[in-house]
């Protein structure tokens, strides 16, 4: 009997587990824990200012149970950066669609095909890399606008260690196998007209279909394999097909960085990791409704509070066995949010229960009672300001779509000239 074969394609990129380039996360918790002294402030008008500098990744939020947490998160309807995202998409899906397989450029002969042929059929291959997937919930969502969409594909049929020729395909990227591989499960499930990458044979399937694949790793991960040239779309077969890579980055996840690490990594992707025509889908929240995003990320929501103290058991199990004090306290540490005007951003920390001290293989952690650590951030960024982030990035907006009343975008980028 020939071995049980995994049915879910989840293809591992994982680089030792390192988040960032050069540096394990566990040295990343110690450095953001041994940070001294506390010389940050933020100001909230009628709260106590908080003053701080210590930290932790906030990629350790996502650890462990930290997606199905996040998840549950997203459950509350006052939570509306998810919300208003999958309205977006569930309104315009057919238009971001249509603007994704648009004047598609066929490189080797220099030729633009119009998008629908006599049939109204569109011959392409379209291939969406979805970083920082979660839950699927939103791809599943484009992916059925591809699917309503009609796209064809006309080409020989081929699959290689990353790459699927159909109408469209789509690399889900997430950092927790189990996690991602589970959520595949479920949205292949939940679809029988998706097609498992793991499930095509060679030489088969091609072209009738949309072929779904997990990669486990970080954002860096996918962008080193993005500039060695995978998650290609292009193959020598292909010339007759126009094929478009759409990386698609949502949940406002890049306003958790600091504007010029976004800036940078977006740089790093328009230089290094897109080809010409390639495009970007990107989330961006710009509310600055006080209310409405002190209601959306609530110190005294349960759901946010397990939420991040599953980030501090996290920092614990990352420790090892120094990291005891953490995981065994966690359940104490209160989370703290401020609005920081000044700099038109959203703070969560989470406050030390103890005084608490240990060593660690690389350094001492001594953390105050009632000290606050620096969890996530969200900045909030108005159209004007974001618009520059992107130009100083080398992309330009080509479409943007939003809600009447809401306030966030789905922005689709370019690289700049
Ligand atoms: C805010 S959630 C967004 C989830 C989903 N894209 C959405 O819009 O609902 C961020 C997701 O990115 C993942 N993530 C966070 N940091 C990451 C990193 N450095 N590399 C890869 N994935 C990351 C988390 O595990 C989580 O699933």
């Amino acid at each position: 009997m020939s071995p049980a074969v995994d049915p879910i394609d989840v293809l591992d990129i994982r680089n030792g587990g390192n988040i960032n380039p050069g540096k394990s996360l566990c040295d990343e918790v110690v450095d953001g824990l041994t940070a001294l002294p506390k010389s940050q402030v933020v100001v909230e008008e009628g709260l106590p200012d908080i003053l701080w500098n210590k930290s932790l990744p906030t990629v350790v939020l996502y650890q462990g149970h930290g997606i199905v947490l996040f998840e549950d998160i997203t459950r509350d309807p006052k939570y509306y950066v998810y919300h208003e995202e999958m309205e977006i998409l569930a309104r315009h899906g057919s238009s971001i669609v249509e603007a994704l397989t648009s004047g598609i450029a066929v490189d080797r002969t220099n030729y633009v095909i119009s998008a629908k042929d006599s049939n109204n059929l569109c011959n392409v291959n379209l291939t969406l890399i979805d970083l920082g997937a979660g839950s699927l919930t939103k791809a599943e969502s484009l992916l059925h606008s591809i699917e309503a969409a009609n796209l064809r594909f006309s080409g020989p049929p081929k699959i290689s260690s990353t790459y699927y020729a159909g109408p469209g395909s789509a690399l889900q990227v997430d950092i927790q196998y189990h996690q991602l591989r589970d959520r595949l499960h479920g949205l292949l499930e939940r679809n029988p007209s998706f097609l498992s990458g793991h499930r095509l044979p060679h030489g088969e399937h091609g072209g009738d279909g949309i072929a779904i694949r997990g990669v486990c790793g970080s954002y860096f991960d996918s962008l080193s394999r993005l500039q060695k040239g995978e998650f290609q779309c292009g193959e020598s077969n292909m010339d007759t097909v126009p094929s478009r890579k759409c990386l698609m980055w949502l949940g406002s996840s890049v306003t958790n960085m600091e504007p010029a690490e976004a800036i940078a990594f977006l740089r790093n992707l328009a230089t290094s990791g897109l080809q010409d025509d390639n495009m970007l889908l990107i989330g961006v929240d710009h509310c600055r409704d006080t209310d409405k995003i002190k209601a959306a990320y609530s110190e005294t929501s349960g759901r946010w509070k397990a939420y991040v103290r599953n980030g501090i058991r996290n920092a614990g199990v990352l420790l090892g066995r120094h990291g005891a004090p953490l995981t065994a306290g966690a359940e104490r540490w209160e989370l703290v949010t401020r609005w920081d005007k000044e700099n038109g951003r959203h703070m969560r920390f989470v406050r030390c229960p103890e005084k608490l001290s240990f060593s660690t293989k690389t350094g001492r952690i001594e953390i105050d009672k009632n000290e606050h650590v620096f969890v996530a951030q969200s900045f909030k960024y108005s159209p004007n300001h974001i618009k520059d982030c992107f130009n100083k990035a080398g992309l330009h907006i080509v479409n943007r779509w939003s809600l009447d009343q809401g306030d966030c975008s789905l922005y689709l980028l370019q690289r700049s000239g």
